[in-house]
């Protein structure tokens, strides 16, 4: 990775602008420099804000082909580009180049879907009136409109598709946005914003401002930004949504994911498919999505035969430089991330926990770990990991397994192993999770379908089409004294 000798630009209201200080940005691997950013002061941040709530009107009535035609633009650049924005997601964040390259074409998925949802969004429905003699000859004709500018807060660990799963919608349906990335990832928001500054969007329509954490409650409480979107620790999440209980805000925030390997899950093959996904799942990216795979819960006539192949696949899981094609698990975000890792499995061994594979830590890696005999109080099973550590537990039939599974304060996704498809529909109504993988692991996730959670992994949803409903409400328009 070359080292950019002057600060990044960052964009304000769609245009470059130089920084008031600046803020390094390096390597988790190595520690390296990888270049400095230019961090706005607080009347740039202000000169944004005001840029977004000016151009908030003009921008909602936009034609759909000229948003749809921005959308393009930005999934046709990144397309070209596509090896130059992994290699600097690699860099910045840590994770291995070739799931940088699966970041980046699910950012161009992201706004290939956003340029057709602009283009479907907002067809209208109209609804007779007259079921009743007082609505004789009047129709309802119902379109969405924004709330106003979002504030969209984004985290590290996909420094460029979660960025785009706040912007992408924004632009579609034709709300101004403010981004501010995470400050240990900001180079992969800047870069996409090179591109959206290659569009016609109107000035004001978009910024990346890559403020430090300590300007975001001003961000958060001002009046000119109704809507927040914020991906993040739960602490954090909860706190905004607390203190502006009258904005419109949407949290994806954490999950201990789980994945529940029933007794109809058995034959050799499928045993086997079930560890390997469990192994890259739980591993992938250091384990930093919030729907890796945390917890196995394995129905106790298949525990046996299932937890030597999760140890096996896990043991041969590529550790190493995240710039080689080869590596399938680099460093965290950070050596004091590894650290806080390593002390929460320090703590399950303390409680009784055995490990099966792993628990060791070198600088800011921390070798893929299996767990058995966890107590489900200790954190490494009850909160967020976000580590590469796996817990295995034994439960005695389907229903212990869902109540397994269930026994935690979040509530993102869930995976189930099975081939029963009456068992899926059980699960399905019995998992307290936003979502239920059937026939594979928590962590797949498909960039438009909706995504989200509930209990403390948050509210609302993301996936184009629904985050468009979470900027915009419905606003009736009745027509009256119509010949129907
Ligand atoms: C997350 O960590 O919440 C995002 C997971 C994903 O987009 O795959």
């Amino acid at each position: 990775m070359t080292t950019a000798t002057s600060p990044r630009p960052f964009w304000l209201a769609g245009r470059a602008a130089a920084g008031a200080s600046t803020l390094e940005v390096t390597s988790p691997w190595d520690g390296g420099t990888l270049g400095s950013v230019g961090v706005p002061s607080p009347a740039q941040t202000e000169e944004a804000v005001a840029a977004a709530a000016a151009v908030a009107g003009e921008f909602a009535a936009t034609p759909a082909y000229v948003r749809a035609a921005a959308l393009d633009h930005v999934w046709q650049r990144l397309t070209e580009r596509a090896e130059e924005f992994a290699r600097l997601i690699s860099a910045e964040n840590g994770k291995p180049v070739k799931w940088a390259r699966i970041e980046v074409s699910r950012c161009i998925s992201v706004f290939r879907w956003a340029a057709d949802e602009a283009r479907r969004f907002n067809g209208g429905a109209a609804q007779r009136l007259d079921a009743d003699a007082g609505g004789a000859g009047r129709l309802a004709l119902t379109r969405r409109f924004p709330y106003g500018p979002v504030l969209g807060i984004a985290p590290f660990n996909f420094p460029l598709n979660l960025c785009a799963h706040k912007v992408a919608p924004a632009l579609a349906a034709g709300v101004p946005i403010l981004l501010k990335p995470a400050p240990a990832t900001p180079l992969s928001a800047l870069l996409l914003g090179e591109l959206l500054a290659g569009t016609d969007l109107p000035a004001g329509s978009f910024s990346v401002l890559p403020v430090p954490n300590d300007a975001m409650p001003a961000l958060v409480q001002d009046p000119r930004l109704p809507v927040i979107s914020f991906t993040g620790s739960v602490p954090v999440g909860w706190s905004i949504r607390d203190a502006v209980p009258r904005k419109r805000v949407t949290l994806e925030l954490g999950g201990n994911g789980a994945a529940v390997v029933l007794a109809d899950y058995s034959a050799d093959a499928d045993l086997d498919w079930a560890a390997q996904r469990i192994a890259t799942f739980s591993n992938y990216q250091a384990g930093q999505s919030c729907i890796s795979v945390q917890r196995v819960i394995a129905d106790a006539a298949v525990y046996e035969r299932l937890v030597p192949r999760i140890v096996a696949a896990v043991e041969a899981l590529v550790t190493g430089d995240p710039s080689d094609d080869a590596t399938d698990v680099g460093p965290l975000i950070s050596e004091d991330a590894a650290r806080r890792v390593e002390s929460w499995v320090n703590e399950a061994v303390g409680a009784g926990a055995e490990v099966l594979t792993g628990g060791t830590r070198e600088g800011a890696s921390y070798r893929p770990t299996v767990l058995t005999g966890v107590p489900t109080d200790a954190k490494v099973s009850c909160e967020e990991v976000f580590g590469p550590v796996l817990s295995v537990t034994r439960a005695e039939g389907e229903t212990a397994a869902f109540a397994a599974a269930n026994d935690s304060t979040f509530g993102l996704q869930a995976g189930l192993f099975t081939r029963d498809l009456q068992a899926a529909f059980r699960a399905h109504r019995a998992l307290e999770v936003g979502g239920v993988v059937v026939g594979d692991v928590p962590s797949y996730r498909a960039d438009q379908m909706p995504y989200g959670g509930v209990k403390d992994s948050g509210v609302g949803r993301e996936g184009v089409r629904f985050a468009m409903e979470d900027y915009t409400y419905e606003r009736v328009m009745v027509l009256t004294g119509l010949d129907l």
